[in-house]
């Protein structure tokens, strides 16, 4: 049986059809590995230079990925670049995920506007920057506790369109 709200949800799609491809549609109305990761085994918090912050936890096993979660306080583009970076980024090496690149995850959303090309360069960087955090801490795994603690009240600042260009 059709509710209203099934309704509601259609027109927003067909708005939304008119600008962005349905993988965009998606991951934005339904994004995927939201939320905090216990135990996580590299935590990163990235703030790029639109003011967007993007964190990322990862769960690592025998140098492969094996889970992944976001969290952004940023536009819709950034939560669906985070939904399809935390999925195309599971069961990948850590080799393999520092190649999902900006390009890649527009791409893989079927495109971005032009003023939101940026929010998939936070999303790359904010993967690559917390695979290298893994490996930092490989060497001095008790620091990891003051680092997760550090980074959450001083994030990590990158320029995203950097990222891009
Ligand atoms: Fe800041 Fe999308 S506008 S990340």
């Amino acid at each position: 049986m059709t509710t209203g709200w099934d309704n509601f949800q259609e027109l927003v799609r067909e708005q939304m059809r008119k600008v962005y491809a349905e993988p965009f549609i998606e991951h934005s109305l339904d994004p995927k590995n939201v939320g905090d990761m216990e135990e996580a085994d590299s935590y990163v918090s990235v703030l790029g230079s639109c003011g967007d912050r993007m964190e990322l936890y990862l769960k690592v096993q025998d140098d492969r990925i094996i889970d992944a979660t976001f969290y952004t306080d940023g536009c819709s583009a950034t939560i669906a670049c985070g939904s399809m970076l935390t999925e195309l980024a599971k069961n990948r090496t850590l080799g393999e995920a520092l190649v999902i690149s900006a390009k890649v995850l527009i791409e893989k959303l079927g495109g971005l506007p032009e003023d939101h090309v940026h929010c998939a360069g936070l999303a790359s960087l904010t993967l690559k920057r917390a695979v290298m955090e893994y490996i930092n801490l490989r060497k001095e795994p008790w620091e990891k506790v003051y680092r997760d603690r550090d980074m959450r009240q001083n994030p990590i600042i990158v320029d995203e369109t950097k990222e891009i260009s």
